[in-house]
């Protein structure tokens, strides 16, 4: 890391919580910023947060001691950032596969326990590959799709490589390295490098893969531990975590105006279609085991996956009845879908308002969609929405997306070949609980 580098972090780190913007002259494109700093590059993950985000928005809107909710978590982008600045943190997620990362990245391991951890992984491995052949194969597990999506060879070595990292006795060691392994899973198979959703590379260029699955583990374990030393060596005072895989459509185990502060980016309502999140953790979580029904039904239980039956809804948002009724007139059933998605939402908003405090601050990363040709503007939604809740909005800042990280063309319109843009630009809207 250079020296320019180490300086910038430190300048960020020792700003003074709760000032009103340290950094006013910057915008918050971060174009050129390293976003994989820290733990922050442990693991891909789709429409991940930019860590500089995250801690722009803490900075501003937290003290230390507080205590920050993401109930979107993810990857858990915002909840490490919670932590370095000393703040409590609660991640919730749907996904189990998020909420793994998200415990890892954010929960400090002294690396000497990590390497000592590699060579016990290590040497069980290289015993494990000196069982005969038809030893070694009943370690191999059978899911939906695995040689479809997986080399017999690979089969072996992920299996046997799980195997060592599963006689690692302590829990917290073990998921560092189950992070680990879920990487290894993903490049050492058949999908297209590079893509979240998935696609499997052409028969010509499976025959000539031939991925070291050891090497590439630990390769990835090395990088992940050094991330993991510049967190420890940062990540100071006694703030504590908790991570759980929930629905915030329902109750959550947090006590009512306990939440100080929400840093976090809602899934943009096309979980189905252009980001993926289920489909994106789908091998590693069949690989950790989880059934093949539940890897599998994650995105069509996210928000907005399923139509939701008529609830209660206690919402109005005069942008979103003038933008569905558009949608109507060119497609009825993506109306609905793009109703449903903020009705899921709304019950979100009922949860996230019942745990927050009073002049609690919530800052959103929203993007537009566009559908059928017709832009939906969630800021504007959100907003009116939100003031339905007790909320007031504070401001809204615009930000570019500089990378790859989103797809930017998707088909809106689900025209096989027609294109259209998705997002290029994000909101992020930050609002106050009121009494
Ligand atoms: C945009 S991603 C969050 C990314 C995160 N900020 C990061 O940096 O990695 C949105 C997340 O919402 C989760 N999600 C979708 N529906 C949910 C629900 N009903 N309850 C909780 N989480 C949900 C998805 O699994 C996904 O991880």
């Amino acid at each position: 890391m250079g020296e320019e580098r180490v300086s910038e972090q430190v300048s960020l780190l020792y700003v003074p919580l709760g000032e009103e913007d340290p950094y006013p002259e910057e915008d918050w494109d971060y174009a050129t910023a390293d976003t994989k700093i820290l733990t922050h590059g442990f693991h891909a993950y789709p429409a991940m947060m930019i860590p500089q985000v995250a801690r722009r928005l803490i900075r501003m809107y937290g003290r230390e001691g507080q205590t920050l909710l993401d109930p979107f978590c993810g990857s858990g982008t915002s909840l490490v950032e919670a932590r370095l600045a000393q703040l409590n943190a609660y991640g919730v997620d749907l996904n189990p596969l998020a909420v793994l990362l998200a415990r890892v990245k954010a929960t400090p391991l002294p690396p000497e326990s990590l390497q000592e951890s590699l060579a016990c992984i290590y040497d069980h491995y290289r015993r494990l590959q000196r069982l005969p052949k038809e030893e070694r194969q009943k370690y191999v597990p059978r899911f939906f799709n695995i040689d479809y999506w997986f080399s017999p060879q690979v089969q072996e070595d992920l299996a046997l490589l799980r195997s060592a990292i599963w006689s690692l006795q302590e829990k917290l060691l073990r998921d560092f390295f189950l992070v680990v392994f879920s990487h290894t899973v993903r490049e050492c198979s058949y999908t297209r490098k590079g893509e979240f959703k998935l696609y499997r590379m052409p028969p010509e260029q499976q025959q000539a893969y031939r991925p070291d699955v050891l090497a590439t583990f630990l390769a990835k374990a090395e990088a992940n531990i050094a991330g993991m030393a510049q967190f420890v060596a940062q990540a100071r005072g006694e703030s504590w975590l908790q991570v759980w895989q929930g629905d915030m459509r329902q109750k959550q185990p947090i006590p009512d105006e306990t939440v100080d502060l929400i840093v976090t980016s809602p899934p943009y309502g096309d979980s189905q279609t252009t980001v993926a999140y289920g489909q994106f953790s789908r091998l590693s979580l069949q690989w950790l085991g989880l059934p093949d029904e539940e890897a599998k039904s994650i995105d069509s239980r996210a928000l907005g996956g399923r139509q939701a039956e008529s609830q209660a809804l206690c919402y109005r948002s005069v942008t979103l009845d003038e933008t569905t009724e558009r949608i109507a007139q060119l497609d009825r059933r993506r109306a609905k879908q793009v109703r449903a998605f903020y009705d899921d939402f709304s019950l979100c908003f009922t949860e996230i308002t019942r745990v927050c405090r009073q002049g609690a601050k919530a800052c959103f990363v929203v993007g537009n969609r566009t559908v059928k040709g017709v832009k939906i503007p969630t800021d504007a939604i959100l907003v009116e929405m939100a003031e339905g809740f007790g909320w007031r909005l504070v401001e809204t800042f615009e930000r570019r997306i500089p990378n790859k990280r989103m797809p930017l063309q998707n088909s809106p319109s689900n025209v096989p070949g027609e294109r259209g843009e998705t997002m290029t630009r994000e909101h992020i809207v930050i609002l106050e609980k009121q009494g």
